[in-house]
């Protein structure tokens, strides 16, 4: 929050994303596409690889996806496909904890539903508390008998969207039913590890140290570890990622980039491992801040300062200024979920996909730093956030409807971390559940998933495996910015391959026009079998309702597979994954 401090270095509308189409080439010309004029429009453009041949293009798709079996980016950290549950609205109290008595089925409070769907996705990690509340929390506040537990103010509670809430709801008040423990059993039940972020703008260095040693000292060894065991749990917990701080040039402290790099070394020096490969997550920049890195960085450089538990740097970077240009307000820069237009659907890809642009300047500028690469991206916080108005709930704070629109965006951001596997470690959607770019909705017994939940249950099978080199050519699609025509990449998307398996993803963003797509295999190898599945709807406004739980769900798609090659029409507003078995 409070995104006023820190002007963007470069600002998303300026970002070209058009540079993987060659609209000018028409159909019947593809084949005479000259290598040299394809590697500069591709969007792998410098990187090292090799042709054998030049692609035989099929003489009627007008799109063509080639992908390079022999050259692997990196391996797709599952971690990529993580979420973020934060003390907010309705993600914890209503979305995840239902409470033991409670009607609604669950699992010692914990919501069934959301936990099968979880594990249905695959859910690597899950990043709690906050956000911007985890920098209010005292974690004691959460553990031991639940009658016990104090009663605190929420950080949101003066949020302009606490304002619909009345009397002493927890979302004003937290009662901290939902603390560890519970978070611990959240995480045991989906199959995820947990991501803890700790408080450095209100406790000291010392209660990090303390929080660890709840969750991870041997049991029976300490005091900690005897209260563990008090409440429930013997065995040490074995948290590997604890993130340093949230927002720290924000909500999480307003620091200058050096005060926060002197928390920093308050907070990770010498902290007890118990055994655990602890993996700290430092407070990155806000979007593209170029500077708040450098100037962390530098001055950890300063003191010598790198300690070998520093794997991540966070990122955060939500879509939000859909004004064209209009203005940089934090408030009047953002629009309605539901009500857009032509224009609004692409917009947000536009400013979306500027997501790649932070990615590879982050990394570019963390290789000056960290030559070694053992720091990698965090992207722990992204999606869409839009003015209030479409919650499904009052008490859903920074809730919002999730549309087709969001999917698309959502698959664009995925597809960058696949495309960057070397660079992104970590990544977690804000947030799973009755709140921004949410792949659930819950309220009281009814519960559904939304456009970007099927996002995640296309895209789990990149997980781990190796991210292929890909190049995506295809028309481009044309809109106009405030009377400026503006491109956006035909299709966009990943590839790739985990045994004999190759799974593609891609997105069609053109509103009207399908995309007839041959996918060429490079590389030798013959496609013994394939299959697709596609998100898509007539309207670009579809959405799930309670009253309407799968307006929106997935569907087969035709493949046409031989030898090394498939053809395969992806339709307009659409997600689509491919999967190919290799004979
Ligand atoms: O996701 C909502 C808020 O956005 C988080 O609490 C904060 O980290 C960010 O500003």
């Amino acid at each position: 929050m409070d995104r006023k401090r820190l002007p963007l270095i470069r600002s998303a509308a300026t970002v070209d994303v058009s540079m993987t189409d060659v609209t000018s080439e028409l159909p019947h010309r593809r084949n005479s596409l000259d290598r040299r004029r394809f590697l500069q429009t591709s969007s792998l453009a410098g990187a090292a690889f090799a042709f054998t041949a030049r692609p035989a293009w099929s003489a009627t798709a007008d799109s063509h996806v080639e992908i390079l079996l022999d050259e692997s980016v990196g391996t797709i950290a599952p971690e990529i496909y993580g979420q973020f549950t934060e003390h907010l609205g309705g993600v914890i109290y209503d979305g995840i904890w239902v409470g033991e008595n409670s009607t609604v089925p669950n699992v010692g409070g914990i919501r069934k539903e959301i936990v099968d769907r979880m594990k249905q996705i695959h859910v690597p990690v899950v990043r709690w508390p906050g956000g911007c509340f985890a920098d209010s929390y005292d974690w004691r506040d959460g553990v031991g008998p639940s009658k016990e537990r104090p009663i605190r103010t929420n950080f949101w509670a003066d949020d302009p969207d606490a304002q619909r809430l009345k009397g002493n709801a927890v979302q004003l008040y937290e009662t901290n039913a939902f603390g560890t423990d519970e978070f611990m059993r959240f995480c045991h039940l989906s199959g995820a590890e947990p991501y803890l972020a700790s408080n450095l703008r209100s406790l000291p260095a010392m209660e990090f140290s303390r929080w660890v040693e709840y969750c991870n000292s041997p049991e029976g060894s300490t005091t900690l570890a005897k209260h563990r065991a008090a409440n429930g749990s013997p065995a040490p917990y074995d948290v590997k990622y604890w993130g340093v701080g949230n927002e720290s040039w924000g909500c999480g402290g307003n620091f200058e980039p050096e005060e926060y790099a002197e928390e920093f070394r308050r907070f990770t020096t010498w902290v007890p491992h118990y055994g655990v490969p602890l993996s700290f997550i430092g407070s990155g920049p806000n979007d593209n801040n170029l500077e708040w890195t450098n100037s962390f960085f530098e001055a950890l450089r300063r003191k010598n300062y790198m300690p070998r538990e520093l794997h991540g740097w966070s990122v955060h970077y939500y879509t939000w200024n859909l004004s064209m240009g209009e203005t940089t307000d934090w408030v009047a820069g953002k629009r309605d979920a539901l009500e857009f237009d032509e224009t609004g659907w692409y917009e947000l890809f536009l400013q979306g996909l500027y997501m790649e642009e932070i990615v590879r300047a982050q990394w570019g500028l963390l290789g000056e730093f960290d030559p070694g690469r053992n720091i990698k991206l965090v992207v722990d916080e992204y999606g869409a956030w839009y003015k209030p108005g479409t919650q499904l709930d009052p008490t859903h704070m920074l809730g919002q409807q999730v549309t087709l629109r969001d999917a698309l965006l959502t698959a664009m951001t995925l597809d960058i971390f696949n495309r960057h596997a070397e660079k992104v470690g970590m990544a977690a959607c804000a947030q799973l559940v009755n709140c921004l770019n949410a792949l659930f909705f819950s309220q009281e017994d009814k519960f559904i998933t939304t456009p970007v939940f099927h996002v995640f249950d296309m895209y789990a099978a990149h997980q781990g495996a190796q991210s292929l080199r890909v190049n995506f050519s295809s028309p481009q699609v044309h809109y106009q910015r405030k009377g400026k025509a503006t491109t956006l990449a035909g299709l966009l998307g990943s590839a790739s391959m985990r045994g004999k398996t190759v799974t593609v993803t891609a997105t069609n963003s053109d509103l009207k026009n399908p995309k007839l797509t041959e996918i060429v295999l490079r590389g030798s190898a013959t496609i013994a079998s394939a299959e697709a599945s596609v998100l898509t709807d007539t309207d670009m406004h579809a959405h799930n309702t309670f009253a309407q739980p799968n307006a929106v769900q997935l569907k087969k798609l035709a493949v046409e597979a031989q030898g090394d090659r498939l053809t395969i029409t992806l339709p307009p507003a659409s997600v689509s994954r491919v999967t190919i078995q290799l004979a």
